[in-house]
């Protein structure tokens, strides 16, 4: 006899994440995996030391929970060096187990049920999870190729009397969009003009390409006193694994986050604490050939999709490329995926999975280029197989 899913029905519907699915699928197939965005390098090699030495120096146990407070004053100084953000170590910034819990906690701590939660669509998948944890309910505004750009009218229409806060990523996976200036003018107007919580998720802050800059939606006048800034290590510094992430801002939203986090994980990663307090001082230099190595990636991976026969939406920033699968006269990007490791070697990401308008994300397909330069190229010759 078979007994109903024990499932709440909160979490109907988010079964198996589609990054576990496709790595399960290039593992058992031995396709090239452009699918989940893990680099297939290691961090630097001072800061995989850094990690040895703490844990040799025996920092084993519990660290505090808002985090070792060399690590709160290390994201403060990067705040201030990178973004001229002024943040107090103590109080008004909380280590997390990556931004996945920053996130999940925020949602928890700020969200009544009944509230609504503005964010941008596709979405990462850890939004939809978390707002509806939280007892709320996701309005996506919806971005479409070729730009991604914020429609002005249909933000303004996904704000209703219950929104309680905007989620927004920028740069932004999985469409490789860095918001501007601009647009996030607009988002702030919104925010400032219904008195409305942004919580901003940041975790691609050092990946931005072709001399654009990334703008912290804290750093908007009238913003910094009602924006929460979530980033991690996990990205900047090719360490995925460690989860080692943060929230940043006004006090009352952090200590609000911290009730929250202090019941999910209370703390973790104590001589990963101790590294990235370290990772976070290197040098200009790290930041900026890590950047314009990922940008010659993202070129080379770029020329292999358009190689290819796909319609290539250039990204401007974070390592992953979307792409419509139209001219190969296709136009169901997850069947495209589930097949395309038998047909030739690669799995790739529908797109359409992080779109509540599933038109919209149909035909759209994302790459991820945060992988070795032999292994793009492998990736793309064999997608020049589709042409044939
Ligand atoms: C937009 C976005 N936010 C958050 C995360 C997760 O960050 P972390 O590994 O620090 O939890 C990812 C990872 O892919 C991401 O793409």
């Amino acid at each position: 006899m078979s007994r109903p899913s024990p499932l709440t029905s909160r979490l109907a519907g988010f079964g198996t994440t589609i990054f576990a699915e496709m790595s399960a699928l290039a593992n058992r197939t031995g396709a090239v995996n452009l699918g989940q965005g893990f680099p297939d390098t290691d961090g630097p090699a001072e800061v995989l030391e850094a990690a040895v030495t703490a844990l040799r120096a025996g920092h084993n146990q519990y660290p505090p929970g808002p985090g070792i407070p060399a690590l709160r004053e290390a994201i403060a100084a990067h705040q201030r060096r990178f973004h001229g953000i002024e943040l107090d170590p103590d109080g008004e910034v909380l280590v997390t187990t990556g931004a996945t819990e920053a996130i999940a906690a925020a949602l928890l701590a700020l969200c009544e049920p009944g509230h609504e939660v503005v964010t941008f669509e596709p979405y990462y998948d850890s939004y939809a999870a978390g707002i509806a944890l939280a007892g709320a309910t996701r309005r996506p505004v919806t971005l479409r190729p070729p730009d991604y750009a914020v429609d002005p009218d249909a933000l303004a229409a996904a704000f209703s009397p219950r929104t309680r806060l905007v989620l927004l990523n920028s740069p932004h996976n999985p469409t490789g969009k860095v918001f501007t200036r601009a647009e996030l003018e607009l988002v702030a107007a919104q925010c400032r003009e219904r008195d409305v919580l942004a919580v901003t998720d940041e975790v691609y802050e050092h990946l931005v390409y072709d001399g654009r800059e990334h703008v912290p939606l804290a750093t908007l006048p009238g913003m910094a006193e009602r924006t929460l800034t979530i980033s991690s290590a996990g990205k900047t510094f090719s360490l995925t694994g460690w989860k080692i992430g943060w929230a940043c801002g006004p006090r009352e939203l952090v200590s609000a986050v911290l009730t929250a986090k202090q019941f999910l994980t209370f703390t973790s990663g104590a001589p990963f604490q101790h590294a990235i307090a370290h990772a976070l001082g290197l040098p200009d230099a790290y930041f900026d050939s890590f950047r314009a190595g990922m940008q010659a990636r993202r070129d080379r991976l770029c020329a292999g999709l358009e190689a290819a026969g796909l319609d290539v939406f250039r990204p401007a920033g974070t390592y992953f490329v979307t792409t419509d699968i139209r001219p190969l006269g296709e136009d169901d990007g997850h069947a495209f995926c589930l097949s395309l490791p038998e047909r030739a070697g690669v799995v790739a990401v529908p797109t359409v999975v992080f779109y509540d308008d599933k038109e919209v994300g149909r035909p759209l397909v994302r790459f991820a280029f945060c992988k070795r330069e032999e292994v793009i190229d492998e990736g793309a010759a064999r997608l020049a197989r589709l042409r044939s």
